[in-house]
């Protein structure tokens, strides 16, 4: 019996990516097990984005090698594979597989390649134009599904390591698209996510030629899908039709991943994020202006080389000005690779500890004031699970907030599982600033 085990971090298509890794080796006969020390394969899929993460990785395999005990064959797969590419080898000398994300098709030739005692296996060209699309993905949610339709980035933001690690962009025809939405509707799945690092920058390859309006248009039609969400999308290829779409079918969740990275616009051009402030707000003008209320959220960088309290006053101000849902903040940190590494005018670290904090702070009450108007609404939920703790069910609304709630008929988890999945109304009693709460609704 050949065993496997997989640890992952990173963004949903990492995750995901794991779920089709996942599939593949079970094809192949292997079997998951939940433990390092138990497994004759153990797959690391990292992630690179931020803060010294190869390093992280680095001591990660070594707590492998001391967990899981000699004789195991030890692979790293994702961003810090592609990144670091053959250095793996060198510094850590008990790791046989090396593959970024661009090679994962190659996954059951690589796995032939390490049965048969090869300890040097690679997948490390970028030099591709295909995506990874396998019949056989195990999904770790029954009723949420993740469908990649577009792998790779050809942004170069000056800050990031993405087009270095995930390559170049190319997109899955509509149909393949379609193909796997309506099987995974026939299997009982009712909210599916399309996932991109610009999931807006979808162009269909086949004649038929849907850009990524047409596609979540088209996506919503499937009978038994009952919400449609993607991420994430990047400014510039926001077109107005992707809120016309929204606005034409409820399937189509309200609810936009839009990064603006900063306020200011000196900023964006050294970030070469190929927007302007202004153009930026014209797209959070149109969401305004949608037939339904549409939820927009971000990632905020703070602290980018050359970023001056004038600079980052904007970024508060524009923050103000949209009042996000939700937001993430990053301090700036330097990757490898990447332009941004030889800008000279860094942030001190204290400096960007404290606009971080300044912005969160900002950004809960905005949160506050925001979540506060749900008060005495009534939402629909899909139902992720019970909590424990709390004796509360947990659900999400379709503007993706988190909506916690207590069911009188249902009072304990004992039918957990037949409640998960479901949709049901929930009247908000109370609101915070990451999430609400109520009760269920049953007129
Ligand atoms: N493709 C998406 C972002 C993917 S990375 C987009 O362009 O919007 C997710 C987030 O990580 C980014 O939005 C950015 O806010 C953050 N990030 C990326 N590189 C970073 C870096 N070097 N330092 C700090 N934050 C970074
Ligand atoms: Fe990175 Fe920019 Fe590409 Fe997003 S668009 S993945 S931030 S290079
Ligand atoms: Fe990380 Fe790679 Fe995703 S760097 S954020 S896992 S694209």
């Amino acid at each position: 019996m050949k065993t496997f085990y997989i640890e992952t971090f990173g963004c949903q298509m990492n995750a995901h990516d794991s779920e089709k890794v996942v599939g593949t080796l079970l094809q192949k006969g292997y079997t998951q097990v939940q433990q390092p020390g138990d497994a004759e394969l153990v797959l690391y899929n990292t992630c690179s984005i931020r803060d010294k993460a190869e390093q992280k990785v680095f001591n990660r395999l070594q707590q492998f090698k001391r967990d899981a005990g000699k004789g195991k064959i030890f692979g790293v797969i994702g961003c810090v594979a592609q990144q670091e590419g053959d250095r793996i080898f060198e510094r850590a000398p008990h790791v046989s597989l090396v593959a970024g994300s661009a090679s994962y098709t190659r996954l059951p030739e690589m796995l032939v390649q390490l049965e048969a005692g090869n300890r040097r296996v690679t997948g490390l060209s970028l030099d591709v134009n295909e995506t990874f699309d396998t019949p056989f993905t195990r999904r770790d949610n029954p009723h949420r599904a993740y469908i990649t339709i577009i792998e790779g980035c050809d942004k170069a933001c000056a800050y990031c390591v993405v087009p270095f690690t995930r390559g170049p962009e190319r997109s899955r025809t509509g149909e393949s698209v379609m193909r796997e939405a309506r099987s995974l509707a026939e299997l009982g799945y009712t909210e599916i996510q399309l996932l991109g690092q610009n999931v807006n920058s979808y162009r269909d390859p086949s004649p038929a030629g849907w850009d990524f309006a047409r596609l979540i248009a088209n996506t919503g039609t499937i009978a038994g899908i009952r919400r449609v969400r993607f991420t994430t999308s990047h400014p510039r290829d926001f077109v107005k039709e992707i809120i016309d779409a929204i606005d034409e079918n409820p399937v189509l969740c309200n609810h936009v991943h839009l990064p603006v990275q900063s306020g200011s616009s000196s900023v964006l051009a050294r970030m070469q994020r190929q927007y302007s402030r202004d153009q930026y707000m014209r797209r959070i003008e149109w969401m305004k202006n949608a037939k339904r209320e549409i939820a927009i959220t971000t990632d905020i960088i703070v602290g980018f080389p050359g970023e001056t309290e004038a600079d980052f006053r904007e970024t508060v101000r524009l923050a103000e000005e949209v009042e996000y849902d939700s937001m993430f903040i990053f301090k700036y940190s330097k990757r490898p690779n990447t332009p941004a590494l030889q800008y000279q005018d860094q942030v001190p670290e204290e400096e960007k500890t404290a606009r971080l904090m300044h912005l969160q702070e900002r950004q809960r009450a905005i949160q506050m004031r925001r979540n506060g108007r749900y008060v005495g609404h009534c939402e629909e939920v899909h139902v992720e699970g019970f909590n424990m703790a709390t004796g509360q069910w947990i659900g999400r609304t379709a503007q993706n907030k988190t909506l916690n709630f207590h069911d009188p008929e249902l009072p304990a988890p004992r039918e957990a599982a037949t409640r998960v999945g479901r949709y049901l109304n929930v009247l908000v009693t109370r609101a915070g600033p990451n999430s609400l709460a109520g009760e269920r609704h049953t007129a």
